[in-house]
């Protein structure tokens, strides 16, 4: 698939066939698209977790309060390990790191739609939950978690309501804030 194809194709999925699993070699190939990102000072700080022990993953969806996590057959806990970036570049650092976490999570989205997979971002967890599960270090930001498994449905905004993408319009301004014409 081409990649305007792949970006239009990607949608957030929270409703997976339970017990279908996924091949860790393609979750692998997912996992490497994040290490192909821009990097600031070209130093490497994502770093992601695989999780496909059932028992985990239900407690990592009882950290997140979403019960559709649990039938995801993989997990994956996306960190940046932000302390080089902080040496090099004092406060900016930390945005730094969030933009890169952003920019590995998208690829990530996109490896797994290419592969035919479903996936969603998720954003809303208790960190001190998921550090406890994941035996994650206290200066290791979690940045998300992506479900990855086989669709049964895609449910972007929840039953009955459709998400419309926003419209290129209403996003895109010329030479100044808000200019919508070309001259
Ligand atoms: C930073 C961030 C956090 C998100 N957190 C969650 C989440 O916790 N649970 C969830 O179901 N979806 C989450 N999403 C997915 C959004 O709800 C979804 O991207 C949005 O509704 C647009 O739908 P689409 O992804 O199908 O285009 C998150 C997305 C982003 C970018």
């Amino acid at each position: 698939m081409d990649f305007d194809g792949l970006t239009k194709k990607r949608k957030s999925c929270r409703s997976f066939i339970a017990g279908k699993s996924v091949d860790w070699h393609d979750v692998v190939d997912i996992v490497d698209s994040a290490n192909q990102i821009p990097s600031a000072g070209s130093i490497s700080i994502i770093k992601s977790i695989m999780v496909e022990d059932a028992y985990k993953i239900a407690k990592l969806a009882d950290a997140c309060q979403q019960d559709f996590i649990r039938d995801a057959p993989v997990i994956l806990v996306v960190c940046s390990q932000k302390d080089q970036l902080l040496r090099n570049f004092e406060k900016k650092g930390e945005v730094f790191a969030h933009q890169e976490a952003g920019a590995a999570i998208n690829n990530i989205l996109l490896a797994s739609t290419e592969k035919g997979l479903a996936s969603c971002w998720i954003g809303h967890f208790s960190d001190r939950l998921v550090k406890r599960v994941m035996k994650i270090p206290k200066d290791i930001d979690i940045e998300a978690l992506i479900a990855i498994g086989h669709a049964s449905s895609f449910n972007p905004m929840g039953k009955g309501k459709v998400y419309s993408r926003p419209k290129i319009g209403d996003t895109l301004y010329f030479e100044k804030w808000e200019e919508k014409k070309r001259k």
